[in-house]
């Protein structure tokens, strides 16, 4: 698992984070995540149900979080001048409560502090991200249905639910816990965002990452677009709540950053066209955060150029690839409230305010490619958001899941109640 230090802005260094773990066989993931947490810079306290005892190595947790490993018995010590639930609740900034099994959502659901953790939970006013993991029908089953439907209603609560796949106990189905690099990115979420989830039941549409154009099977133009800011906006909109479709080239992102999504893979920008118009009417929103590659070859060819070849076609000339935004725009209304992106380099906000008195859309984020640490690949962005009635939001520098957040409140002030 690669652990990315996010500079002086992580949304988690320095953070005192409680991480509670129950009895799931995912608990074996959770050494990863604690080491990444400590090695960004958190404070981090690890909990331990009986049953999680038994899964996972508390001396392992210990040595990674470079802090002693609280485990059931250690609440009856003698020696402690207040109760360990209620001091390791009040010490807590954030809690990552992961795996979270069915016996430990029904007693936190249900008010029960019968272990060193529940009751760690029930004292705590920290926020919770609760991500559950467990058997494909044991998840199915209508107790711990219920008892999940319940949870969602629980203030200061990110629940993050099972992802589908081969499961320890050979089943394919529901039920696995988010992977480590998930839970990573909700706790960046949950720390610069927090929990609540303005955007449930809205239908967001993101495009991501880079097209390609091809001359032949071997060459395409492309851009150095890594896909990572659109797929941080579509994950952060299923955070808030959101149903999110995601449109993407080739990425470049943490696979587990796509789960929770419906994605669909393009290519070229004839694809995405195609993939758009299919889907723009079922969608209140859309973020156009992919870089299409703005022209293609005249002449493609089917099979591989020889050299002598090649220089005939590139002289053939080049075509422009349809405006996608442009085209969307002109469609409505009635259509999606949209959200525009400008990479330009240079003095940006003067070109950006010619863009988007031209393009027509909602809003408009543009940001410098040719500044260091910031734009295509970076973890940061920077630039202005424009929006109606003229309006400039200087956006400085900071982690592109911020920015994601910030154009996602600003996107969601624009449609209308739900
Ligand atoms: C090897 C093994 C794996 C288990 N995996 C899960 C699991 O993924 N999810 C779950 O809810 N229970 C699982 N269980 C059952 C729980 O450990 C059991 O229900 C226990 O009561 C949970 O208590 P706790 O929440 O206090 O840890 C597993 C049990 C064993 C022995």
């Amino acid at each position: 698992m690669r652990t990315e230090p996010l500079g002086p802005q992580d949304p988690l260094a320095g953070r005192r984070i409680l991480v509670g773990i129950s009895g799931s066989i995912a608990a074996v993931k959770l050494p990863l995540v604690v080491s990444a947490l400590a090695k960004r810079g958190a404070e981090v306290r690890c909990v331990l149900t009986p049953s999680a005892e038994r899964l996972v190595s508390p001396v392992a947790l210990a040595s990674l979080s470079r802090q002693r490993c609280w485990l059931d018995a250690d609440q009856w010590s003698h020696t402690a001048a207040r109760p360990l639930h209620v001091e390791l609740a009040e010490w807590a900034e954030l809690v990552l409560l992961a795996p979270l099994s069915a016996t430990s959502l029904g007693r936190w659901v249900h008010g029960l502090g019968d272990s060193l953790l529940a009751s760690t939970l029930l004292a705590t006013e920290a926020p919770v991200l609760a991500a559950a993991a467990m058997n494909t029908t044991m998840w199915a089953s209508p107790g711990v249905l219920a008892n999940w439907q319940q949870l969602q209603g629980f203030e200061r609560v990110l629940p993050l639910g099972p992802a589908e796949g081969l499961l320890a106990c050979d089943r394919q189905g529901t039920g696995r816990m988010a992977e480590p690099e998930l839970l990573l990115l909700a706790l960046d979420s949950l720390a610069s965002w927090g929990w609540r989830r303005d955007w449930q039941g809205r239908r967001l549409l993101v495009t991501a990452g880079p097209t390609r154009e091809w001359l032949d099977p071997a060459r395409c133009i492309s851009n150095p677009s890594t896909g990572r800011m659109g797929v941080l906006l579509a994950q952060a909109a299923r955070l808030r709540g959101a149903e999110v479709q995601l449109l993407h080239g080739p990425l470049q992102v943490e696979p587990a950053w796509l789960e929770g999504l419906s994605c669909q893979r393009i290519d070229t920008g004839a694809e995405l066209q195609q993939q758009l118009r299919q889907r723009q009417s079922g969608v209140e929103a859309i973020a156009m955060a992919a870089a299409v590659a703005d022209h293609r070859p005249a002449d493609p060819q089917a099979d591989k150029l020889d050299k002598q070849a090649l220089e005939a076609h590139l002289a053939a000339g080049w075509q422009m690839v349809p405006d996608l935004l442009q085209e969307l725009v002109q469609q409505r209304p009635p259509g999606p409230r949209i959200l525009g992106f400008a990479a330009h380099s240079g003095d940006v906000l003067p070109q950006a305010q010619a863009k988007f008195a031209r393009k027509g859309c909602d809003l408009l984020f543009a940001n410098p490619i040719d500044q260091a640490g910031t734009g295509f690949g970076a973890a940061s962005n920077q630039g202005w958001l424009l929006g109606p009635g003229g309006a400039v939001e200087p956006i400085a520098p900071q982690p592109k899941l911020a920015v994601a957040h910030r154009l996602l409140s600003a996107l969601v002030a624009l449609l209308p109640p739900g």
